[in-house]
């Protein structure tokens, strides 16, 4: 997003040229999570939401027509570092349970980064009176929400503990 805009429609134009470049973008990341993850539950979560994402992009392509735009020129530095975060973590060499929570972890800042995008430009949407909009954008956001939910009920489960994680175990604490 860039400062010294002139309008409300302005904003919101910059706000789904931004959603719409985290969600093109993330269509190449999912997939690589998708082969990253060990665990079924995680590997469907990602594929379910890959399916999404993958419709999430023409519909704010849609939107952006409705005020006489284009998606080209979007992409902010924030979303870029998540999505590059995101990425070292599925080119990771490890395996299994912590390599899993990794990549929930990351997947969850994208989730929060877009659900707080979606809210954003609702309000917007909102403000201008584009009804159509308000409505599609809510449909995006209750599916960022449910990926969001499912990810921390996932995040939430007890991890299995290996041999290297004995030591922080001890009731008698610092280990140095
Ligand atoms: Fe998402």
């Amino acid at each position: 997003m860039r400062a010294g805009l002139e309008s409300i429609q302005e904003l919101y134009v910059i706000c789904l040229k931004d959603l719409h470049a985290i969600e093109r973008d993330s269509i190449q990341l999912l997939d690589r999570l998708l082969h990253a993850a060990g665990d079924v539950k995680l590997q469907r979560l990602i594929a379910t939401h890959l399916h999404q994402t993958l419709e999430h992009g023409p519909q704010l392509a849609d939107l952006l027509e409705q005020v006489e735009s284009k998606p080209e020129g979007g992409g902010c530095a924030s979303g870029r570092i998540l999505l590059e975060e995101a990425g070292r973590v599925a080119d990771g060499s490890s395996s299994g349970p912590t390599q899993d929570a990794a990549i929930m972890a990351a997947l969850q800042r994208i989730e929060h980064f877009e659900i707080a995008g979606y809210r954003f430009v609702r309000a917007l949407a909102r403000h201008l009176r584009l009804d159509d909009a308000v409505e599609v954008i809510g449909t995006l956001l209750d599916e960022e929400l449910d990926t969001s939910e499912i990810l921390a009920s996932l995040i939430e489960r007890p991890l299995p503990l290996n041999d290297a994680d004995l030591p922080l175990r001890r009731p008698w604490g610092y280990i140095k």
